[in-house]
């Protein structure tokens, strides 16, 4: 849906059902059409150009005000201004809150957000004080958006293209990533900092790893996130426990 209403859609979540709404002229309904079955097309009055701006609500998280530029930012906050467009991530959804809620209760350092989408949370944690910050993500049009919200809200971010799972990572303190469950055990198995933060999946999911305790979790509307604590690995740090007879 992104790549068909780039101008931004509503994902209503029934008990069994997922309805995804888009305000389209005829060339976004004619995409829109050519993807999916099912679609309905109710009629709307000239004003739709301007309401759609009305889903698309400022949040508060982490002590951080995070809405779009139409929106007057309050003066005095720490403030992330992001637009909703091509690539995933307004602030606004359940998992992308949930991280960020979690990065804020952190200790800072340097952050690594694997998956990064518009940028929104690489922003956020550059706001909360993490320092440096490295945003990935495999999808080029991610990459140019998050370079985008780095501009947007005056902030230096290294926004890199790469797959999370594969390539090299840059050392972080912490790690976040919004991605899907499975996504996230292959990244946890990476051991890529001794904290991670992750979240894209429903509650009463958690991913598996071993090596990894889960030291906190938060639950928003249906989605989970949990914080990763690593267990120290012995053969890797920590005094060396050894006992050396004198041969005699
Ligand atoms: C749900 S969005 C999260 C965006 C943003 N971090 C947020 O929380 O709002 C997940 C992002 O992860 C990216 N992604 C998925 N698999 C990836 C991988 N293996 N390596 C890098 N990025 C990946 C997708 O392209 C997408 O932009």
């Amino acid at each position: 849906m992104l790549e068909l209403a780039p101008d931004g859609f509503e994902e209503i979540d029934g008990s069994d059902w997922l309805e995804l709404a888009a305000y389209a002229d005829g060339a976004c309904e004619e995409r829109i059409r050519a993807a999916f079955t099912g679609v309905s097309v109710t009629p709307v009055d000239e004003s739709w150009a301007d309401r759609w701006r009305e889903f698309h609500r400022p949040v508060r998280v982490g002590g951080l005000w995070i809405g779009p530029s139409w929106e007057q930012a309050p003066s005095g906050e720490d403030v992330v201004v992001v637009d909703p467009g091509r690539a995933f991530g307004t602030g606004a959804h359940q998992s992308t809150r949930a991280c960020i809620e979690l990065l804020a209760e952190l200790e800072r350092g340097a952050l690594l957000d694997a998956g990064c989408g518009s940028g929104v949370v690489a922003v956020a944690a550059l706001r909360l004080g993490f320092q440096p910050v490295v945003a990935v993500d495999l999808d080029p049009v991610a990459v140019e958006v998050a370079r985008e919200t780095a501009t947007r809200n005056g902030v230096h971010l290294d926004v890199r293209e790469a797959d999370v799972l594969r390539d090299a990572l840059p050392p972080a303190d912490v790690v976040v990533a919004n991605i899907d469950l499975g996504a996230v055990e292959a990244l946890l198995a990476r051991r890529p900092a001794r904290t991670l933060v992750s979240s894209g999946y429903l509650v009463g999911r958690r991913p598996c790893a071993n090596g990894w305790n889960v030291v906190r979790h938060l639950e928003l509307e249906g989605w989970a996130a949990h914080v990763h604590a690593a267990v120290p690995d012995p053969a890797r740090s920590g005094p060396r426990l050894g006992t050396r007879r004198n041969a005699h």
